[in-house]
């Protein structure tokens, strides 16, 4: 499968799309606290979207015969994506939570994702999310022109295994723009110098999701939360990055201003 380059008009409609991505992900940051739901998130992240004129690309997507039924995934401590948000599921001190969003807006989607402690967490689950954010950044630095897929999972899976944790394998990073998944599929894990030669005007949706324990995943009976087997807690960030001659550029960047407030 070919990887989509965006034109310059595909360009700027990513832009838009993963700017209002990155808002709605950013109001919900001062949201989570002790005693909300994951529910709460939900109706807040709902109404984020559809405040920025977006649509949810995770409600009713369709993974075999079922359909995603909330706007945002919420995933708490050992859940590493694809949560669905419960006005039963109470955040509690030391706990984390993690964050995606992806948005439709004028054909395009954007996607991104971060993990937040709340309240104050254990020094290793600190590290944990230090350590995730850290080997998105530095993931993020090898979406150079020239180089290949490879070099970015390669790079990823080494920082975080020096580390002492692990990367999830059953899930991947992608392409996305027209879909919420396009090719190239982006492991965390890998050899440099192999897979897909990186061009200008791809994007990509690089995603590190680490366990403290084992790499193991397993999906629980409502078919779509992604647990780690051996319970231990997991962290995700994600952003939508644009390849260019001068560098990545990452578009879910959160930006000061207007992009919070436009209708
Ligand atoms: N960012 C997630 C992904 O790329 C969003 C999934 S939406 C869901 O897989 F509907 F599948 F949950
Ligand atoms: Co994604």
């Amino acid at each position: 499968m070919t990887i989509p380059i965006k034109n310059k008009d595909g360009i700027a409609r990513m832009r838009e799309a993963c700017a209002i991505a990155a808002a709605v992900l950013e109001s919900l940051k001062p949201l989570v606290r002790p005693g909300i739901t994951t529910q709460d998130l939900e109706e807040a992240g709902r109404d984020a979207i559809a405040r920025h004129g977006a649509r949810s690309a995770c409600y009713g997507y369709q993974h075999g015969s079922r359909r995603y039924p909330a706007h945002t995934c919420i995933s708490v401590n050992d859940e590493v994506v694809h949560g669905i948000p419960s006005f039963r599921r109470i955040l509690r001190d030391g706990d984390i939570v993690s964050l995606d969003i992806v948005v439709w807006h004028n054909g395009y989607v954007g996607d991104n994702a971060c993990t937040m402690p709340v309240g104050p967490v254990a020094p290793e689950i600190a590290k944990l999310l230090r350590v995730t954010r850290e080997a998105l950044d530095l993931g993020i630095r090898q979406a150079q022109i020239g180089n290949r897929i490879g070099d970015i999972s390669s790079t990823i899976q080494i920082y975080v295994e020096s580390a002492g944790f692990s990367v999830v394998r059953d899930m991947v990073g992608h392409g996305v723009g027209l879909a919420m998944h396009e090719p190239p599929e982006i492991p965390n894990f890998g050899r440099k110098g192999t897979g897909d030669k990186i061009r200008p005007g791809m994007t990509l949706a690089i995603e590190p999701m680490v366990n403290l324990g084992g790499h193991k995943t397993k999906v629980l009976a409502d078919g779509w939360t992604v647990v780690s087997t051996d319970g231990s807690p997991s962290a995700h960030f994600e952003h939508t990055v644009l390849t260019t001659d001068r560098g990545p550029e990452i578009l879910t960047l959160p930006r000061p201003g207007p992009a919070q407030v436009s209708a």
